[in-house]
């Protein structure tokens, strides 16, 4: 069986086309075009339109990279649930568009279970805990009585959007996650900042504030300094010093918001009584929090697991493997005036009949 999903919750627009045989998934494609601005940020007309420009495009790179033709595919997947109205519409009519014009099923389907069950089908984990972290989204999810539940999430913005707010305020471009990491590793000092884990919530807002005053502090300070060695070049010794680099921002933001993030996870799991976690969304790409999700679950005898980079971030192959999982048991897809969007559906609303 051969699945087309496509993926359009926010500023990725993805095509992925995978082969279902005996159970066992096959990514044929996994292609994506992203939306990028140097300013204003993310309008949603601005961001549909691009989807709308790029989705003729992707669709054809996408069949010329699985070497199939568009009447080879047997179900169309599309991401249903949740996010921006304008960019879900986009993906909706390009599904229905297709599932018209073939004749072939289509199904709708959740964006943040997607992340969890590709990373199931990649791996060997069977009911594993997922800590989804990527620009908009921070949860995390666990399977309990028929549905995806929420155990932890952030009570403000989304860990990814933290970091490239953050990445912003150091001129270092879109997207600030990659970037933050690499100075990082250039980082040599803990600064404190604020550590905020509410039970089973977290929150980056404040954390945010902080830094970006810490920034401003240093950039002040420099500004002070050379005036104060312009007037007075003789007399170095006069000027303050701010004993931490951007480098030592970014090592200790990092070390602080993925410590909250694993802290919630573990607890999850000892909640739950599971022995696999699973990172994904495009934050999971980040090694140092692989790696301390790899420490935090080997002291508990547990394992973690991290997906390739393209699966971890918004992709189309995810969403054609929940659309088949959602498929295969009643060979049913959903009628064409069904395939509507829901931008608002939570995680734990979905039921879940597929395992
Ligand atoms: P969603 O709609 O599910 O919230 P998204 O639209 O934000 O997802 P993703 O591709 O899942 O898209 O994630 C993008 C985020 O991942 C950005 O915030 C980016 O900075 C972050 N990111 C990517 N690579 C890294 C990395 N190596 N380290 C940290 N953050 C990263
Ligand atoms: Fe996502």
């Amino acid at each position: 069986m051969i699945i087309l999903g496509i993926e359009s919750t926010a500023h990725t627009f993805g095509i992925g086309i995978i082969e279902v045989k005996r159970n066992k998934l096959k990514i044929l494609a996994n292609v994506r075009s992203l939306f990028s601005t140097k300013s204003g940020g993310m309008i949603p007309s601005k961001v549909a339109q691009f989807h709308i420009d790029n989705s003729d495009k992707i669709i054809k790179t996408a069949l010329k990279k699985a070497k199939i033709d568009i009447k080879d595919i047997d179900l169309i997947s599309y991401s249903q649930s949740p996010g921006i109205g304008h960019c879900l519409r986009i993906g909706a009519v390009t599904a229905r568009t297709l599932a018209l014009k073939l004749k072939k099923p289509i199904i709708g389907v959740n964006h943040c279970i997607a992340h969890l069950e590709i990373g199931r089908a990649m791996t060997k984990a069977k009911d594993p805990i997922l800590l989804y972290v990527s620009g908009a989204n921070t949860q995390v999810i666990a399977y309990e009585s028929g549905k995806y539940r929420i155990f932890g999430e952030t009570l403000d913005i989304g860990i990814g959007n933290f970091l490239d707010s953050f990445g912003r305020s150091l001129d270092l471009g879109f997207p600030g996650g990659p970037k933050i990491a690499k100075l990082a590793e250039k980082g040599k000092k803990y600064i404190e900042l604020p550590y905020v884990v509410k039970g089973m919530d977290v929150s980056f807002g404040g954390i945010l504030t902080n830094l970006k005053q810490k920034l401003k502090i240093k950039e002040e300070n420099k500004k002070e300094n050379k005036e104060k060695s312009n007037n007075n070049k003789n007399n170095k010794n006069n000027s303050k010093k701010i004993n931490y680099t951007k480098a030592d921002l970014c090592y200790s933001a990092q070390e602080t918001v993925f410590a909250m993030m694993i802290e919630v996870a573990e607890r999850a799991m000892a909640h739950c009584d599971k022995n696999e976690l699973i990172l994904g969304g495009g934050v999971a790409c980040n090694k140092r929090l692989q790696q301390m999700a790899d420490k935090m679950c080997k002291a508990r005898k547990a394992k973690a697991y991290a997906l390739p980079n393209e699966l971890n971030v918004d992709n189309g192959a995810m969403i054609a493997w929940l659309g088949y999982e959602m498929f295969k048991k009643n060979k049913k897809g959903i009628p064409i005036s069904k395939a509507d969007i829901r931008p608002y559906i939570r995680t734990d609303e979905v039921k879940v009949h597929w395992r």
